[in-house]
């Protein structure tokens, strides 16, 4: 066994509070960007169908979006629906439209109480109306809110999210307010769902699936990716925390060299 996998058990053994001490003596991430992976396989497991696996899936958000913005994280994106995912059964696509449009509905109180924006992205405009209704309310409701940004990413695809990134800057340059030479990664970044945040420093992906399924694909050029076997509907406060452990471990070098790096040239 190495170092490393004894000192992360180790980790495990400790309760909440002590790993919460040990994360905010640490560097924190500024922005998190979580694949909630799972739902299923934690509700086939139980003998349950696929639906109570995304409703037990609603609690384990209620407990990232609490302890992000206890910890004072910028932003947190969550991926809730890709586009890939309207290739799944009608009924189940049906239901995650309604629990997706409940939790909205009953979240809005929350999300203002800790002063919470909230942002969709995605091709909005894809989803049924009575949601896109709903993500409208919230997203006004709460747009002068300052303590965290929570993006939820709906019919979401980092590919799509390029090419409409590229069709808003042509069309830029087609009224004359834009010229192509001025492209660069900062300014095409400006054109992006994610404009104005920060990239995300950690993306976490549950149930054991090591891919990032069209996630953010520009945003992540160096975000420190975390895998970990928990599905969704039982990834705790806890979890959130051994993961942030975990990335604070890391060297992030960004291609340069380690500052501890002796060796010679
Ligand atoms: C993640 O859980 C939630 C969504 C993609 C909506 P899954 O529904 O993908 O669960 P598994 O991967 O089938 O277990
Ligand atoms: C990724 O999960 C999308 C979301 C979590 C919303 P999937 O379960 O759809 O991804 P694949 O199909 O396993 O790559
Ligand atoms: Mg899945």
């Amino acid at each position: 066994m190495t170092v490393y996998q004894n000192s992360q058990n180790s980790m495990e053994q400790l309760s909440e509070k002590e790993l919460l001490d040990f994360v905010k003596a640490g560097n924190l991430p500024r922005h998190i960007a979580i694949i909630m992976d799972g739902n299923g396989r934690w509700a086939e497991k139980k003998g349950l169908n696929r639906i109570s696996g995304h409703r037990e899936g609603i609690q384990s958000v209620r407990g990232v979006i609490t302890l992000s913005r206890e910890l004072g994280l910028e932003a947190l994106t969550i991926y809730a629906f890709s586009k890939e995912n309207w290739n799944r059964p009608a009924l189940e696509i049906k239901t995650l439209m309604l629990l997706l449009e409940e939790y909205l509905k009953r979240e809005l109180p929350t999300l203002m109480k800790n002063e919470i924006r909230f942002q969709s992205l995605g091709r909005i405009e894809d989803l049924p109306l009575p949601v896109i209704q709903s993500i409208k309310k919230v997203e006004e409701a709460t747009r002068n809110n300052k303590k965290m940004v929570l993006n939820i990413a709906l019919s979401y695809g980092g590919r799509a999210e390029i090419i409409d990134a590229i069709h808003q800057f042509n069309a830029d340059v087609q009224k004359g307010t834009r010229l192509l030479k001025e492209l660069d990664e900062n300014l095409f970044s400006s054109y992006l769902y994610t404009r104005g945040m920060v990239d995300p420093d950690l993306m976490i992906r549950t149930s054991g699936e090591e891919r990032i399924s069209n996630f953010l694909l520009w945003q992540m050029a160096y975000t420190e990716l975390y895998f970990t076997r928990t599905l969704w509907p039982d990834f705790g406060r806890k979890d959130l925390l051994l993961a942030i452990l975990e990335y604070q471990r890391r060297e992030r070098r960004f291609g340069r060299v380690s500052p501890e790096s002796h060796g010679e040239i």
